[in-house]
């Protein structure tokens, strides 16, 4: 290798051996401070801190120079490696035994006053994104960049070993349907027609399977055009696998090693394989929710045996409409504030109930309006059935069943964070990382909006064998899909499922879903006909990894483990993107901007 002329070591990696020694350092500067003359410089790279010292009596000339060095300065000094003075070691720092005494100082780039400082957590988000490249020197971004490249390359080391090829499909592709808005980039070559982003490789992946990959990998692009949130960005990253004949089982135990490998390297943990199970019906039954957060208890209680006869016209009302009655119990609730109840009531009526029924269990008393309907009996069994004890706090809904356990759902997972139930009194059985697979979702969902059965996962998910005869006979709300979801700490990272190969299953499918014959050849020809050549039964899963990542970093956003994420505006603010282009692009691409034709 040739001498490197910027620097011997990195700052991270002088220590007292190497007292004595002819050293070159380059980095930036991370702190400086003027002792009576003396300079005194943190040097930092990615590896960490050295410490640099100008003293005037060993090098006036040098000392005066580096007076004017100033936060993120971009420098190289080569000098001695001297120990510090006794009683000034930094036993915090790895190199705090020693110092750099500069015989060079060569100032390579100067730094203009910073936007925000590094060195703590700056409050402006918009300020960060601007500059990103300067929030990505702070060490908790850097950290966070490299836990995820160990994380990906974990990954394709794992998958590599179980026999899985990584293989690459196209970014400008054809609308895949996964629920979301396709991003579209119009086609020069052939005016009027367009691209899709893939929203995920999926088609691709099922295609390499009639091709004969039979197991797939790949750390994908996707591309959705929804509304962010916290863990949802237009531009995201997939783990997506895909394996030919194979059984739901396969899939499961392939990706458990895999998120076990992930962990390992990432942090150094050992997970618990195999995961739990449980149901889509008993985990939306018990946590009201498709992906429960079991880190804390208050499961949803039916209580639909204590008020079926009951004279509380609204429980008895929401039972004889053929509904449930439902309660959570919050231990140690019953200080519940007025805002508190308000904010719950609102978010009861945000996702559908009529109200918010709840019990304060406070110096022996039950305080709620409501308690005067219930009889002595409802009381007891309630007790018995909640476990109900000073200083609870219950809240009942009472409807269909979807609505009562979404509402409870939601309660249940703001309540826990009015209680700061993960942070100050997680339960010491609970474990820290706990996942879970949901499985047997239905296969379709109805949206009232289109007025319309959709594909609950996507529409080339598989109904379960047995529900086979549900299928055929359109019974549609009842079948189950061979369908999972991977649920960690309350996130769906991952999901899945055993895929149509027979093109007839295929076509009903399509028209379950109310696509046309035309439109089903327009949009699918190319599927259709691949399962008409030879298609082994195949399935496989995608997991979002940049949620996994946020997860194993702490974060509480998938944009802090990106390094340049969008904000929540779908706006990359450091490059100004979307930007207006050049008229003479939109003229080659045969597009007119609408504001020109004076809508
Ligand atoms: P699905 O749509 O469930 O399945 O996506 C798989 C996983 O990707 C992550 N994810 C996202 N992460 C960040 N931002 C987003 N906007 C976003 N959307 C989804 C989630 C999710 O669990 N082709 C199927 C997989 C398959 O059937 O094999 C698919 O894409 O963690
Ligand atoms: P009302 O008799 O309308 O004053 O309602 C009594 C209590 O029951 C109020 O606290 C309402 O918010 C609550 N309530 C009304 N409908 C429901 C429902 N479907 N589920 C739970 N609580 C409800």
């Amino acid at each position: 290798m040739t001498k490197n002329m910027y620097r011997t070591h990195d700052c991270n990696s002088l220590r007292k051996a190497d007292i004595g020694r002819q050293v070159s350092l380059a980095g930036w500067v991370n702190v400086t401070r003027d002792h009576g003359g003396v300079i005194f410089i943190d040097l930092r790279d990615r590896e960490g801190l050295t410490q640099v010292v100008f003293r005037p009596e060993e090098n006036a000339e040098l000392a005066k120079e580096a007076h004017t060095l100033g936060y993120e300065d971009v420098i190289q000094v080569s000098g001695r490696a001297a120990a510090r003075p006794p009683g000034t070691e930094n036993p915090n720092l790895a190199t705090g035994d020693i110092e750099v005494i500069p015989s060079e100082l060569r100032i390579l780039n100067r730094a203009d006053p910073l936007p925000f400082p590094l060195d703590t957590e700056p409050q402006n988000e918009d300020l960060r994104m601007t500059h990103r490249y300067l929030d990505l020197r702070r060490p908790r971004l850097a950290r966070n960049l490299r836990i995820r490249h160990r994380a990906a390359k974990a990954t394709r080391d794992y998958l590599d070993s179980q026999g899985f090829v990584e293989v690459e499909t196209p970014i400008l592709s054809k609308s895949t349907p996964e629920g979301a808005r396709d991003f579209l980039v119009p086609s020069r070559i052939a005016p009027g027609k367009f691209y899709a982003l893939p929203q995920a490789p999926q088609q691709y992946k099922q295609l390499l399977m009639v091709a004969g990959v039979e197991k797939y990998f790949q750390i994908a692009k996707c591309f959705r055009d929804e509304d962010l949130r916290a863990d949802r960005q237009p531009e995201f990253t997939q783990i997506d696998i895909e394996a030919s004949f194979v059984m739901p089982e396969e899939i499961f135990s392939v990706t458990e090693g895999m998120l076990a490998a992930i962990f390992k390297a990432a942090l150094n943990i050992d997970i618990k394989t195999p995961f739990d199970r449980l149901t889509y019906r008993d985990a939306v039954n018990r946590f009201g929710s498709d992906k429960p957060d079991r880190r804390f208890g208050m499961e949803l209680v039916d209580l639909g045996e204590i008020f079926r006869e009951s004279g509380f016209k609204i429980f008895r009302g929401a039972l004889d409409a053929g509904g449930v009655v439902k309660a959570i119990n919050a231990n140690g609730f019953a200080g519940i504030t007025i805002g508190q109840a308000d904010e719950l009531t609102e978010i009861a009526k945000l996702h559908g109930a009529k109200g918010l029924a709840f019990i304060k269990i406070e110096n022996g008393e039950w305080k709620s309006p409501i308690v005067k309907f219930f009889s002595d009996a409802e009381k007891a069994a309630l007790r018995s059935k909640l476990n109900i004890e000073e200083g609870d706090c219950l809240f009942f809904g009472a409807d269909k069943w979807e609505i009562a356990c979404e509402v409870l759902g939601r309660l249940r997972l703001r309540i826990a964070e009015m209680q700061d139930l993960l942070g100050r009194a997680r339960s010491p059985s609970a474990p820290d990382w706990d996942f879970l697979w949901v499985t047997d979702f239905p296969l379709f969902e109805w949206s009232a909006e289109e007025n319309k059965w959709n594909a609950m996962h996507h529409p080339f998910t598989r109904p379960k064998t047995e529900d086979m005869p549900l299928f055929e006979s359109k019974k549609f709300p009842e079948v189950r899909a061979e369908a999972y979801d991977v649920v960690l700490n309350g996130v769906e990272i991952g999901g899945g499922s055993m895929r149509i190969y027979e093109p007839e299953l295929q076509e009903k499918m399509f028209e379950a879903l109310g696509i046309s014959p035309e439109a089903r050849q327009s949009q699918f020809g190319h599927l259709l006909r691949a399962l008409r050549l030879g298609a082994p039964p195949h399935g496989g899963i995608a997991f979002g990894f940049d949620r996994v990542v946020m997860l194993i970093c702490g974060e509480q956003s998938i944009r802090d483990v990106m390094a340049f994420p969008k904000n929540n505006r779908s706006m990359d603010l450091m490059t100004k993107s979307p930007a207006e282009v050049d008229p003479k692009q939109l003229r080659d691409l045969g597009i007119k901007p609408a504001k020109d034709k004076k809508l």
